[in-house]
Order: C-alpha cells, then sequence, then structure tokens
C-alpha cells in the first residue's frame, strides 16, 4: 500500500479515494495551483486535509463561515491532526496562544477568514512560518457571478503578490464556466490544473410541485410518505420556520426551528440535538447547514423558490452526503418569484440586481419546466449529462396528458408582437384580457386587434401559458424582462409548430392567505368528525376505528352527506353501520354544514371538468368501457381512471356506475402478489421508486422477474 493509501485508511478510515481526490492531492503534492470542483459531499476537504500530512509546513485554510471552520477543526483534531483558527469569535488570549503555535510551527493547519488577509501584521505572520501550501475553501465567493460573493474574497489575490512561489489550492462546488474562470482569475493562479466532477447528484430524487395555499399539507404528505427520515426543512422567514416546526410537532414530529434571530445559546442546541439525532427535523432559515457533515440527512425540502439555483444545489447538497438515497422535495409559486424580486429591486446595485434577477428568472424556470431536473442542473453548471430517467419527478411522471394551447400561444404572441416586443407578460395579459389599466391606454394599446381576444381565460391561466411559451424559449427575456419572440415563437405564431402543456397545469391552484397557526378547514372538520368517533367510542366501549376507519371518517369529513343514501354511499358505511351510528354523523353534517357555510363556499372548486373529461365522459354514455375509452382517446389506463374519478366526484356518475366500470379490471395475480409484498416493505412511494430502478437496471432481464414471481 503506498503512503497516500495507507494515509486515507489509517488517518481518515477510507477504503478508496473518491474520484478526482487522489489527482487533486497529486497535484498539491507536486507545489502546482489547482482548481477543483467537485459536488457538495464530493470530499474536498479531504483533497487538502491529505497532502499537508506529508509535506513539512502548515497549511492555511481560508473559509468564509466561522461555523464552517469550526467544525473543520473539530474533526482534524478528531483525527489527531493539530488544527487550529484565529477569529473575531474567540478571545484575544485564545489567538494570541494560536498565533504562538503557528509561530512555533506546532500546527498542520491554521483557518482564517478572508478579512484576516488584508492585514499587514497578519501578512507578517504568515512571512515568519513555513507555509506548504495556501487553500481557497468556498472558492466561489471569489466571483460577483456567484452566489455568495463577498468582497473579502478579492483580497486574495494578495496572496500570489507576496508569496508568489507557494502554491494555491482553491475548491468550490458551485461554479459555472464563467466563475471559474474567475476564479482562477482574480486569485492570480498560475497555470492551474482545472478538475471538474459531473455535477449530477445520483443518490438525489427530486422533486418540485407547486405550493398549495402555505404548503403544510404537502409537507405532511411527504413526511407520512417517508417515515423516520431525518432532514431539513428550508423556509422563507423565521416566522415560517417557527410556526412550521410547531406545526410538525403537534403532529408528532420531533422538529425544531433555526435562524438568525435565535441566541446562540439555542441555535447550538438545535445544531446539536440535530447532529446527535436527538431530534429528527430542522426548520431553518438558509442560516443553517452550510457545511454542516451531518452525512444521513435524507430529505431537503424548501418550502418556497430559493435565490438562485446555486443556493438550491449547495441546499439540497446537504442530504445523502452518504451516498445513499435521499429526497429533495422544493414547493413553489410565482408568488415567491414576486416576493424575491422586491427583495433584490431593494438593492441599489445595477450590475447586481441585473444578474440577481437573471439567476432567480433561472429558478423559476427551473421549477416550471418539464425537462429533467438533473440535467437542467447540470446544464446551468455548464455540464451536460443524460437525463436521469428514474431521479427526477419529470423523467419519472410517466404518461402525462397534455392539451393543445396552440391557439391561445398564437394569441399571447401575436399580443407581444403587436406590441412590439417592448413590454413584460403582465402588460401583455393586460391586452389580451381587454384590461383598463391606464398603462393600456397610455399606450393606445386599446386599438390593438388583440385587445380583450383572451378575455375568457384567468390572468393566472394566461401567465401559465407565457411561463410555458418561455419555458420552450418561444419567447426570450430581454431586458427588464421585456418579452421577444425567437424563431420558434414566430413558428407559433404562423401555425407552423403546436404548442402542449401539461393539462393539469391549466387547473386553477388556490392560493389561500397563509394562516400557518390555524387548522385548514379540513382538519378542523376532520377534528370534529374525530370527536364525534371518540364519543361514541366511550359510549358505546368499542375502539374508535371500529366505528369508522379513518378512511370512511375522512370522506364522510370531505363529501358532508346529508341523507341515508349519500352516507351508504361513503366506503366503509354499510346498512348495519348505518343502523347504529348513521344518525349521529347525519346531524353531524347538517350541523357543519350550517356552521361553516361560508367557508365551505371559499372552498377550493373541484378541478374542473374540462374539455378532455367530459369527452371521456360522452364516450362512457355510449357504454364504452375503460379499456376502449384508453383506445379510442389513445390515453392510458391510469388517466381514465382518473377522468372517472373526477366525473364521479362532480355527480356525473354514480358511485354504482363507478364500481361496474372497475369491475372488468383485473390486475394479473403475479403482480397483485408482488405488489402487495414489496408494499409491506414500505410505502407506494418507494415501491415506485425501486420499479423504477429495476427497470432500469435489470428491464431487459424479464425471464429473471418471471420466474422470482412464480415462487409466490
Ligand atoms: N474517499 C472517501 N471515501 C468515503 N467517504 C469520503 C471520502 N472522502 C470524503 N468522504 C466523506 O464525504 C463527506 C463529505 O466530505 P466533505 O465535507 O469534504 O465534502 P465537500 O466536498 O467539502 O462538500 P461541501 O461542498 O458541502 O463543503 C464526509 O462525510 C467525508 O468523510
Ligand atoms: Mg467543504
Ligand atoms: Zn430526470
Amino acid at each position: 500500500m503506498n503512503t497516500k493509501q495507507k494515509l486515507l485508511k489509517d488517518i481518515f478510515g477510507h477504503d478508496h479515494f473518491r474520484s478526482f481526490q487522489e489527482e487533486v492531492v497529486d497535484t498539491i503534492l507536486n507545489k502546482k495551483d489547482v482548481l477543483t470542483i467537485l459536488p457538495t459531499g464530493g470530499g474536498k476537504s479531504l483533497c487538502y486535509q491529505l497532502p499537508t500530512l506529508l509535506m513539512s509546513g502548515t497549511t492555511v485554510v481560508i473559509s468564509p463561515l466561522i461555523a464552517l471552520m469550526q467544525d473543520q477543526i473539530k474533526a482534524l483534531k478528531d483525527l489527531n491532526i493539530r488544527a487550529a483558527m484565529i477569529s473575531s469569535s474567540q478571545d484575544n488570549n485564545e489567538n494570541a496562544r494560536t498565533l504562538q503555535a503557528l509561530l512555533q510551527g506546532e500546527l498542520k493547519f491554521i483557518y482564517v477568514s478572508p478579512e484576516r488577509l488584508s492585514s499587514n501584521d497578519f501578512i507578517g505572520v504568515l512571512h515568519r512560518i513555513e507555509i506548504n501550501y495556501f487553500v481557497i475553501d468556498e472558492a466561489h465567493c471569489v466571483s460577483a457571478w456567484g452566489h455568495e460573493f463577498r468582497a473579502e474574497y478579492r483580497n486574495l489575490n494578495r496572496l500570489k503578490q507576496f508569496f508568489p512561489t507557494t502554491c494555491v489550492a482553491a475548491f468550490t462546488a458551485t461554479a459555472t464556466k464563467k466563475v471559474e474562470a474567475d476564479i482562477a482569475q482574480s486569485l492570480q493562479l498560475e497555470n492551474p490544473k482545472h478538475f471538474r466532477a459531473k455535477t449530477q447528484r445520483d443518490n438525489l430524487e427530486i422533486v418540485c410541485e407547486a405550493r398549495v395555499t402555505n404548503g403544510k399539507t404537502q409537507i405532511l404528505k411527504f413526511l407520512q410518505t417517508h417515515k423516520g427520515l431525518c432532514g431539513i426543512i428550508y423556509t422563507f422567514t423565521r416566522k415560517e420556520a417557527e410556526s412550521t416546526a410547531l406545526f410538525l410537532c403537534e403532529k408528532g414530529y420531533s422538529a425544531k426551528a433555526y435562524h438568525a434571530g435565535l441566541s446562540s445559546d439555542v441555535k447550538n442546541e438545535v445544531y446539536e440535538d440535530f447532529v446527535y439525532e436527538k431530534i429528527d427535523i430542522v426548520v431553518a432559515t438558509i442560516a443553517f447547514g452550510m457545511g454542516i457533515d451531518k452525512s444521513n440527512i435524507r430529505f431537503v425540502i424548501h418550502t418556497s423558490l430559493p435565490k438562485t439555483l446555486e443556493n438550491y444545489y449547495q441546499e439540497i447538497g446537504r442530504a445523502g452526503r452518504d451516498g445513499e438515497m435521499s429526497y429533495v422535495y422544493l414547493l413553489y409559486s410565482k408568488s415567491d418569484e414576486i416576493k424575491r424580486k422586491i427583495q433584490i429591486d431593494e438593492a441599489l446595485d445595477v450590475q447586481y440586481k441585473q444578474t440577481a434577477l437573471q439567476k432567480l428568472e433561472q429558478m423559476y424556470r427551473y421549477c416550471i419546466s418539464g425537462n429533467c431536473r438533473h440535467k437542467i442542473i447540470a446544464a446551468y453548471f455548464d455540464d451536460e449529462i443524460e437525463e436521469c430517467k428514474h431521479l427526477c419527478d419529470n423523467c419519472t411522471q410517466g404518461e402525462v396528458e397534455l392539451q393543445d394551447i396552440s391557439t391561445q400561444a398564437q394569441k399571447y404572441l401575436s399580443a407581444v408582437y403587436r406590441s412590439h416586443q417592448s413590454y413584460g407578460g403582465n402588460h401583455v395579459i393586460d391586452i389580451l384580457r381587454g384590461s383598463k389599466n391606464q398603462k393600456i391606454f397610455d399606450a393606445n394599446h386599446e386599438t390593438l386587434s388583440v385587445y380583450g381576444v383572451g378575455a375568457e381565460l384567468s390572468k393566472n391561466e394566461w401567465s401559465v401559458i407565457a411561463d410555458k411559451l418561455i419555458d420552450i424559449e418561444a419567447i426570450h427575456l430581454g431586458e427588464f424582462r421585456v418579452q421577444k419572440l425567437s424563431s420558434l415563437g414566430l413558428d407559433i405564431l404562423k401555425g407552423n409548430q403546436k404548442v402542449f402543456i401539461e393539462a393539469k397545469r391549466m387547473q386553477p391552484v388556490v392560493n389561500v392567505e397563509e394562516k400557518p397557526e390555524e387548522l385548514s378547514l379540513d382538519d378542523e372538520i376532520f377534528e370534529q368528525f374525530k370527536a364525534l368517533r371518540k364519543e361514541i367510542a366511550l359510549s358505546h366501549e368499542v375502539p374508535a376505528y371500529v366505528i369508522f376507519g379513518d378512511k370512511s371518517l375522512k370522506e364522510i369529513a370531505t363529501k358532508l352527506p346529508l341523507t341515508k343514501e349519500a352516507m351508504l354511499d361513503v366506503n366503509g358505511v354499510g346498512e348495519v353501520k348505518f343502523e347504529k351510528y348513521g344518525d349521529a354523523f347525519l346531524a353531524l353534517c347538517h350541523e357543519i354544514k350550517e356552521t361553516y357555510q361560508d367557508k365551505l363556499e371559499e372552498k377550493p372548486p373541484l378541478r374542473k371538468l374540462t374539455k378532455t373529461y367530459l369527452d371521456t365522459h360522452e364516450l362512457l354514455k355510449e357504454a364504452k368501457s375503460i379499456e376502449d375509452i384508453a383506445l379510442i382517446r389513445d390515453l392510458g389506463t391510469t388517466t381514465v381512471l382518473s377522468h372517472i374519478q373526477l366525473l364521479f366526484e362532480h355527480g356525473k356518475i354514480t358511485q354504482a356506475q363507478k364500481e361496474k366500470l372497475l369491475e372488468p379490471l383485473h390486475i394479473p395475480l403475479g403482480i397483485k402478489h408482488y405488489i402487495e409484498q414489496g408494499l409491506q416493505l414500505g410505502t407506494l412511494k418507494e415501491l415506485h421508486h425501486y420499479l423504477s430502478l429495476y427497470e432500469h437496471l435489470y428491464g431487459t432481464k424479464k425471464e429473471e422477474m418471471n420466474n422470482e414471481l412464480r415462487e409466490y
């Protein structure tokens, strides 16, 4: 075993180098400048921690955050490597002791913040010691094109001025080609070696979803399908962090909030609780987690749109650093983009504003895109990869129902064109909807032929269409987000190209005001039914779940049946049950209908019965079977099933009709056993994940699977 390998095993405890680690170590040992871009959790620390053990002298590490330095030092000390930091967070005595040790050559590592390098005294100290090389961690902070530009990092060009013969090793997880070049240039690296790993994290499953109201229900659903895992939830505000943590605690999860508004004692406690696994979930503003080395974080949730894709990539990078499967889930809404924009607009620096807005725009595009998420992120960092196929929602969503929006797209593009491609989306939508906005009259746009031709769609629907057109690059955004047609846009306008959108995106998203502390209406109503069930359970001396299972109870709470017939329609309510408990529940339904009348009317309406559902309904009336309909309409069976469910919810077909339609559907016995066995192991989602994985890995070896199945 060579020395490097031995150190790797004996000191750091790893059997193998990960990609690029050995190459970077060698470059440093050969005293050459190096710029390394490895994904979060890729193992950058080891790249610079190992070589110093093979050299004499001290390594000077420049790192942007005290918390980061502390973690690193703790870890090094644990390996019996002498490391310390000089920082404003320590008292003078401590710093003096460290300086002493440094000057006496007792330290292998000295960690400092970039500010320290602007002090000539400190440069003087460095000149008196033997430095083997400099390390710049989180080097993207050097670049104004990066996402966390730190002015003090600019000082780092002093290193090469004062120490021209000492080599510099720079590291980051996030750098576009532009940022990469900027880093090399700003640090005045000399003919540096560049190492750049693929950006893809192939143990992360990525899901993005439009947020419904405050997203709490979606988070809960996520946690229910990812039981017992630990993770971080990122929120936009401190208040939201607090209220979400509270909400989760009430739901029985062990969660704590973490944000900059807390005292350092509390913050430390939360951090420790998380690291030592006393709690599962930290709900935090971005103040939490940079450089955190808890390697088994299994999920990262964002409750709103991150600032940039770099931020996002770093934040999701905190999940699954141990390489095990982990899950990231992002909830977004158009309103987040607006909020963030307002924040950016407050900045004074025009250049900064432009860059920030552009980055925000890209972040939002990412959310609404239908393309492979891993691929988009990689492309953002100038890295080209294949579609992930099974690790993101867009790749695994299977068959999607598409809606032809070519006509609407033409209207939209025409409005852009006729207003001389000099306006933003809101104005274009105002034209289409025939708005009486003063800006419209100022521009004489009420005289355009397209004025008011789009009144049939809501503002929201038009912005979904606009988003789609931007997403497919039929529209480009110029300065001040002015919309311009691309050649594809022109083609669509001329009717040479069709545009389709996932039908579900055209469904209205209901935005309810955020009321974090309150139970949602559904929950509130459900609680009342639970209370009634409990009461009956006590007086009848039967377990609550025997009276009605949760599923039936939920159905009653949502449908609020007012008659015996309607009540019997609920799954799990038969004559006998109705005989015993029916009246009590009917009475509560009536009572709730009355008390909550107003609120219930505001309740999100059922998904609209658009044409596609009605087409299915027509075929049902012709007594066509589900399979026939799937064939005729060229849809998947599951899509037709979802149509039938919605038709049922709208009362277009009865429960009996629905059941009759489902009757002939069979799942082959082998598959059924297989699924049931699988479900015993975990959730449907997990099963789905492994199915895709299976397909990916062994898809062609169908025989094997069949043989295995026969054993059941
Ligand atoms: N060769 C290796 N084999 C196994 N595990 C490793 C190896 N190298 C590093 N690790 C582990 O990988 C994890 C992440 O390493 P590290 O903190 O260096 O990541 P990083 O690249 O600096 O990420 P970030 O960009 O988030 O700072 C650590 O838990 C570390 O122990
Ligand atoms: Mg690191
Ligand atoms: Zn994908």
